[in-house]
């Protein structure tokens, strides 16, 4: 087995009647990291949180937190931070009161609730907001008082659950710069659960890919992206164009050129490269293909490259001055041998 992290999940499995929501996951979380949970709608985020938070039952697996295992233990001793999307505010308390609450219930002595509502309503840059009632304050505000609320109880481990979707993106911008500042400066450990692969890329040490229930890929973003281990992962994580083709003693065709495969892979195959991994090669050079469109987008120039009957985008950075290709001008395109990925295709 490998080295135990901070948090360390073992097997943890969800049932509904017959249908598996989460199946089998292993995880090692080391201590102050912050981990994305990301895939699409439905394919087990919230539920694992959830079991991980104890608030939703595991049908089977382990929990543990620091060497100790927390599966049966109740979620108000679990002494985890939760933050949703929806902040969940008590709307006729002031924020201070708001923040104060676990710690009143936990009671915590007056002047030290003070004294940390005071720390956390700094931390999360709201002071002179303490007497302000929830709606007075601005989406993004409201969501920092539910962080500030989340971590005055100083938890072992923070999980946050979508917590910036229902902000604009300026906002969520703004707001996932200061999560990470916030997690890093307190060296706590947490768990992001996302749908936006550049949130989840661009904030987090590592992320899990999830997929119906189940854990796809484990790595950091640059992991993720330049190593995808499956289709799933290379089309979830940055865009990527999808041609099939056929593998066939340990190479596959596109367009008269031949591409090594992964050994043992033969029959039908997904071959993927990414938009701007792609180049024009010099003329008579390269996979023949014919521009179908192209637009000029300022920074960027895509075009859409018919190549073997199969239509590949290729976009290319704007240096100034390049002529814009017409729809129906030749062309010949290459990449590097490490951004192709080739993967069996689904039956
Ligand atoms: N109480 C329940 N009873 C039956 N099925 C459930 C229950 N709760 C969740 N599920 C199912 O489990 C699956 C995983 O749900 P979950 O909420 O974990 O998804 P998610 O990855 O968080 O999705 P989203 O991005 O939409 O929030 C879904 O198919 C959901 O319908
Ligand atoms: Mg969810």
């Amino acid at each position: 087995m490998s080295e135990q992290g901070f948090l360390s999940i073992r097997g943890l499995t969800k049932r509904y009647a017959a249908f598996t929501a989460v199946e089998d996951l292993d995880l090692d979380v080391p201590r102050g990291e912050l981990v994305a949970f990301l895939g699409p709608s439905g394919c087990g985020k919230t539920t694992s949180l959830r079991m991980i938070a104890g608030l939703v039952p595991a049908t089977s697996g382990r929990i543990v937190v620091d060497g100790k295992d927390l599966t049966e233990v109740p979620t108000h001793r679990r002494d985890m931070g939760l933050v949703f999307q929806s902040y969940a505010l008590f709307p006729h308390m002031s924020i201070a009161r708001n923040v104060a609450f676990g710690l009143e219930m936990r009671k915590v002595p007056k002047d030290e609730i003070a004294r940390r509502v005071k720390e956390a309503i700094a931390l999360v840059h709201l002071t002179g907001k303490e007497e302000h009632r929830p709606t007075q304050l601005s989406g993004g505000q409201q969501q920092r008082v539910a962080l500030a609320r989340a971590l005055v109880v100083r938890p072992s481990i923070l999980l946050l659950d979508e917590p910036l979707s229902n902000l604009d993106a300026k906002l969520r911008d703004e707001m996932r710069n200061e999560i990470r500042e916030i997690q890093q400066r307190l060296g706590i450990t947490a768990i992001f659960v996302t749908h936006d692969q550049g949130e989840a890329l661009t904030m987090c040490d590592k992320v899990v890919v999830m997929n119906q229930g189940r854990l796809e890929q484990l790595g950091t973003p640059v992991d993720l992206y330049e190593r995808p281990r499956t289709a799933f992962v290379a089309s979830f994580v940055g865009r990527t164009n999808r041609l099939a083709s056929v593998a066939k003693d340990g190479s596959v065709e596109i367009a008269g050129q031949r591409i090594a495969a992964p050994a043992g892979l033969s029959g039908p195959v997904e071959v993927m490269i990414r938009p701007h991994r792609i180049a024009f090669a010099p003329a008579g050079e390269g996979v023949p293909g014919t521009i179908a469109k192209a637009v000029f987008a300022g920074d960027i120039l895509q075009y859409d490259v018919e190549v073997a009957g199969q239509i590949l985008s290729v976009e290319l950075a704007t240096r100034g001055g390049e002529t814009v290709l017409s729809p129906g001008t030749a062309v010949g395109l290459s990449w590097r041998p490490q951004d192709v990925f080739v993967y069996g295709a689904a039956a």
